[in-house]
């Protein structure tokens, strides 16, 4: 089957509405978790262009055996790899299980650079069974870039996704 995305629509929300039902079919026959999640955040990365979009997923440490966001599947410039609960956008996401939307990095206290290019930034958590498995990083090079629609539509998609988790 040869795989291409077809986005239509001007507004952001209009290319979200298309975007949404191609990751559904673009992952529904397939169980792999990895897979599911790489080819969700490339659909992403080609549909908006966003700096950074990827997961980092919950994982437990070998070392100390407590639990910490581990990178996963992203498209972007290289990341840092480990996250603990409760620092930056990712882990308050976690900690908290709500979506953050952040305007402006450098106002978000403990914002984690790991691209000096970013200037706002959305983190939504996915969610099995009420406990955060992974959440969902989007950077964006410009201010202010997120806001109500990226945050409906980018749920809709962790909420998707969540199905392949364990
Ligand atoms: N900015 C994030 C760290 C991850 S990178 O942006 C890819 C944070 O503060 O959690």
């Amino acid at each position: 089957m040869a795989e291409e995305l077809h986005i239509t629509g001007e507004t952001r929300k209009e290319k979200y509405e298309s975007l949404l039902p191609q990751i559904i079919a673009l992952t529904e026959g397939e169980k792999d978790l990895i897979a599911n999640l790489s080819n969700t955040v490339a659909a992403l990365k080609q549909t908006f262009g966003f700096l950074w979009i990827g997961f980092y997923m919950v994982k437990t440490s070998e070392k100390n055996k407590s639990e910490e966001l581990v990178l996963g599947p992203f498209q972007g410039p290289i990341a840092c790899t480990r996250i603990s609960k409760g620092k930056g956008v990712c882990g308050t996401s976690w900690e908290k299980k709500e979506t953050m939307v952040v305007p402006d990095v450098d106002a978000f206290p403990g914002h984690i650079a790991c691209s000096s290019a970013s200037r706002s930034e959305i983190v939504v958590p996915v969610s099995k069974n009420e406990k955060v498995v992974a959440v969902l990083d989007v950077d964006s090079e410009l201010l202010n870039d997120f806001n109500e629609t990226d945050k409906i539509y980018l749920e809709k998609i962790c909420l998707h996704v969540s199905r392949y988790f364990e």
